[in-house]
């Protein structure tokens, strides 16, 4: 396939072919019980068929919510956080331009983000910059109940009622959580506001193709339906009519997981594109919070190339040899430029004048994929033929079949998530928060 490749060849000087291929038999099993429903977690499998299944129904009432607010708004504020967040973060960072910030606004508005931390800072300087602006709200939340999306909503409504009164807030904000559970929910159907379902059998990490994700894109202006028809496509490459060796998602859980039962502990995604940092922010939750249970599962890193190489690469070239790599490369653009030449040539680049910036940063690439080879550092590579819409769908449904079929080879559940838990435990305690009495009490002691 001309815009998406899978390549493992430079692992095999630490794990062979046959290795990985004698999880061949075992991930295939592991696929169909992702499509039959039969292994664990088997409530939270919508997302396996959602691109073939998402109705035109359904994508056009997103296209129209989102045309109706464009038309009202200068800037949309979603809020949310973990999964109902980091998959529209990471498309709109992938699709717009690096200086956006600095170009007039277009013909869409400005999405920006909120309920991601609970920094004051953070929230204090969008309620200025939002000041006497036209905006409108997006809020996102599954379980409806999540502290730090909650927070920031309850400031940014209360300034938009303020600023346009309550009537005209209610046309201006949009819910997109649980049918029938949660305080959002109850808050949407008093208030009225215009909302959509999350469905119950997708969970947070494995919901980008839901309104959850593209009621942010579409706002944005991005074509929804080519990243649907990326993702479609990758679910027929992946199906489990579809052969081992044929099966880009299988392949990768089975190398993963050789690799991981090598020693191999952490994964580092590499890009060498500044718009695909947030791809792996969404990386790292999708496997970090998929499997790492039960005191097992790869550790999922990230870098940035070539800026990190000048920092976190000493560690990758000479560092604990527990670590194997997988970079995301694009391999064209159509934006272009050429380092010009220069008479003088005092700063000695004159012999790459006129060639393309991106065939420096590719033959930075491609050394630092020998260099770390040589490491001991196994490498994945993973081609996409430029950064659109589609193949971010092609991407997007690759990482997630493959993460469903690599936590079942694990022999853990990857579509929980308890571990999240301990942590609001203790700050629900602290806050004394009603109904932790008796945390609060216990906590007190520790301190
Ligand atoms: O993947 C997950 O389930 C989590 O990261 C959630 O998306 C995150 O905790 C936010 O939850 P909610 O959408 O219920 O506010």
């Amino acid at each position: 396939m001309k815009n998406f490749r899978l390549d493992i060849s430079k692992i095999h000087n630490f794990v062979s072919k046959e290795e990985v291929f004698s999880f061949s038999e075992e991930a295939q099993k592991q696929l169909s019980s992702l499509h039959n429903k039969t292994g664990e977690g088997s409530d939270f499998l919508g997302w396996v068929d959602l691109p073939s299944q998402i109705s035109e129904n359904e994508i056009q009432s997103i296209e129209k919510c989102a045309n109706e607010l464009a038309n009202k708004v200068d800037f949309v504020v979603v809020i949310g956080i973990g999964g109902s967040y980091l998959g529209a973060k990471f498309f709109l960072e992938a699709m717009s331009s690096s200086f956006e910030w600095l170009e007039n606004k277009g013909k869409y508005p400005r999405v920006l983000f909120a309920g991601q931390n609970l920094v004051e800072e953070y929230i204090v300087e969008l309620s200025a910059l939002l000041k006497g602006k036209k905006f409108g709200i997006v809020v996102i939340s599954k379980s409806g109940t999540t502290t730090e999306p909650a927070v920031a909503f309850r400031i940014l409504k209360n300034q938009l009622e303020e600023q346009v009164g309550k009537d005209q807030a209610k046309e201006l904000i949009i819910a997109i959580t649980d049918a029938k559970k949660g305080a959002l929910r109850k808050l949407a159907n008093i208030e009225g506001y215009q909302s959509f379902v999350i469905p119950d059998d997708a969970g947070g990490r494995y919901s980008v193709l839901t309104p959850v994700g593209l009621l942010p894109i579409a706002i944005a202006g991005y074509s929804i339906r080519e990243f649907i028809n990326g993702a479609k496509k990758m679910e027929s490459l992946t199906s489990p009519e579809v052969s081992f060796e044929e099966n880009p998602a299988a392949i990768y859980a089975a190398t993963r997981h050789a690799l991981y039962l090598k020693g191999k502990k952490i994964e580092i995604l590499a890009n060498y594109h500044d718009k695909l940092v947030y791809l792996s922010e969404w990386w790292k939750q999708l496997y970090g919070e998929s499997e790492g249970k039960e005191n097992k599962g790869i550790f999922p890193a990230s870098v940035y190339f070539t800026a990190d190489l000048h920092s976190m690469g000493q560690y990758i070239q000479e560092g604990e040899r527990h670590i194997f790599e997988t970079v995301i490369s694009v391999t064209g653009s159509d934006k272009t430029m050429k380092i010009p030449s220069d008479i003088d040539n005092l700063d000695q680049l004159n012999y790459i004048a006129n060639k393309r910036i991106s065939e420096v940063n590719s033959k930075a690439e491609l050394g630092t994929m020998l260099a770390h080879v040589d490491g001991g550092v196994p490498n994945i590579r993973i081609e996409i033929d430029r950064i659109n819409e589609y193949n971010l769908g092609l991407l997007v449904y690759f990482f997630e079949k493959a993460c469903g079929i690599s936590g079942y080879l694990l022999n853990i559940n990857p579509f929980n998530q308890p571990g999240v838990e301990a942590y609001k435990t203790n700050m629900f305690a602290l806050l004394e928060k009603p109904g932790f009495e008796k945390e609060t009490e216990e906590i007190k002691k520790r301190l």
